[in-house]
């Protein structure tokens, strides 16, 4: 699915439309430049689940954000600083993945094979200042 958006409201707006199929135990994994977007769409989702988005914002040094929400856990990590797979095994990603919670990881690219088969795929493109394209793929059945 690709959607269009011209505004950080239409990015929550698309995240909101997505938290609407998300299940405990859902690992997202956001892909886009610096400044696309991925963070603005991880506060969407946090919105549309109730949760506090006061809360929301790039974990890139903390690398963890943990978000109660009235349903489920929202776990917000960012894997910018992150060097290889190994670097990140000390986070604890495979615990947190058994927490039943969903699991949204800003640069994926980084953690290399660590990344579970099944997952959702965001990929948000700059186009312009104010749009971006987001293409949402799910891989949530994948062997
Ligand atoms: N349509 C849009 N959707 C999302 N963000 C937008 C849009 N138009 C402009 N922006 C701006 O783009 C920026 C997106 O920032 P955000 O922190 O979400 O990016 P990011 O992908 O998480 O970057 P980083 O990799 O640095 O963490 C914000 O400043 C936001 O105001
Ligand atoms: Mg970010």
């Amino acid at each position: 699915m690709t959607f269009t958006s011209n505004s950080v409201a239409e990015t929550e707006r698309i995240a909101g439309e997505l938290a609407a199929t998300l299940c405990g135990g859902d690992v997202i994994a956001l892909h886009g430049d610096l400044g696309a977007g991925k963070t603005q769409f991880t506060r969407g989702l946090v919105r549309a689940f109730g949760g506090d988005t006061g809360m929301v914002s790039s974990p890139t040094y903390v690398l963890l954000h943990i978000y109660p929400t009235p349903t489920l856990t929202i776990f917000h990590l960012d894997a910018y600083r992150v060097h290889s797979g190994e670097d990140f095994d000390s986070v604890g990603f495979d615990e947190l993945l058994e927490q039943n919670g969903v699991t949204v990881l800003e640069w994926p690219s980084r953690i290399g094979d660590r990344l579970p088969a099944k997952r959702l795929d965001v990929k948000i493109q700059t186009i312009d200042e104010s749009s971006r394209a987001i293409l949402i793929e799910d891989h949530r059945s994948a062997d």
